[in-house]
């Protein structure tokens, strides 16, 4: 098995990926999240293995089996996401960011249940810290994918991410398109690299987009 790593591509490269959503506790029996299955995150992180890379997958609460040969971290939370990612990205040689963290929290975390007393309940949300730009602003040798998930202007907003969080790559995909929504097998992808690149993919299985992405990561590592 030794001399077949070798000449794996990723071999003795360390990949970090993030996927699922988060969790954002309210009461001790409600939360709220974000749709997402992790598929697509947890294909990454599978062909990243496959390639043989050092694979730690940060999962949110999913379904899903974890790929073989990888190592995962379990969080809940948007806070606990970023804690966990930050502290692994040093080490780090590539890192893409798949999850669907949210974007709001609970101000207050109630430590009961909260009763149903009234006819309304008004929820006040705080915006929770953004970890992929939090990554851009400490970046040093990675190589850091950001996703972007719209449902218009996919190519405007998707570019906007890309410098506003000084990533290398990102990839963005409508998700109120057909094959290309939550939970689906299927994603419809554009890449668009720092060097304003732009590739439009048709749609193809989580598994096929989480190779191409690989191979668009490995062309920017040879330069
Ligand atoms: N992201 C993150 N931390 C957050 C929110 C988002 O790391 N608190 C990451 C996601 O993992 C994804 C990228 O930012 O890689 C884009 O997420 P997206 O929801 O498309 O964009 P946002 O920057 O959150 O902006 P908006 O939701 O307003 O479009
Ligand atoms: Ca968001």
């Amino acid at each position: 098995e030794k001399s077949e790593d070798q000449i794996m591509p990723l071999s003795g490269k360390k990949v970090m990926v993030t996927a699922g959503p988060t969790r954002e506790e309210l009461d001790p029996v409600r939360y709220f999240t974000n749709h997402s299955s992790g598929k697509m995150g947890y294909a990454i992180a599978s062909a990243a293995k496959k390639l043989g890379a050092e694979v730690t997958l940060v999962t949110g609460p999913t379904s899903l089996e974890i790929p073989s040969g990888v190592q995962v971290e379990r969080v809940i939370s948007a806070k606990e996401m970023f804690d966990k990612t930050i502290s692994h990205y040093r080490d780090q040689d590539i890192v893409i960011k798949c999850a669907a963290v949210a974007d709001y929290t609970p101000v207050t975390v109630h430590s009961n249940k909260f009763k149903k007393k009234n006819d309304t309940w008004t929820i006040e949300l705080k915006k929770t810290d953004d970890i992929l730009k939090a990554l851009g602003e400490r970046k040093e040798h990675q190589i850091l994918v950001g996703f972007a998930a719209e449902t218009e202007n996919l190519e405007d907003y998707t570019k906007d991410k890309l410098v506003r969080k000084n990533l290398d790559m990102v990839v963005g995909n409508d998700v109120s398109k057909e094959g290309s929504g939550f939970g689906s097998d299927t994603n419809e992808i554009i890449m668009i690299k720092k060097d304003g690149s732009i590739r439009p993919l048709p749609i193809l299985t989580k598994e096929q987009a989480a190779n191409e992405i690989l191979e668009e990561v490995m062309e920017m590592m040879k330069r």
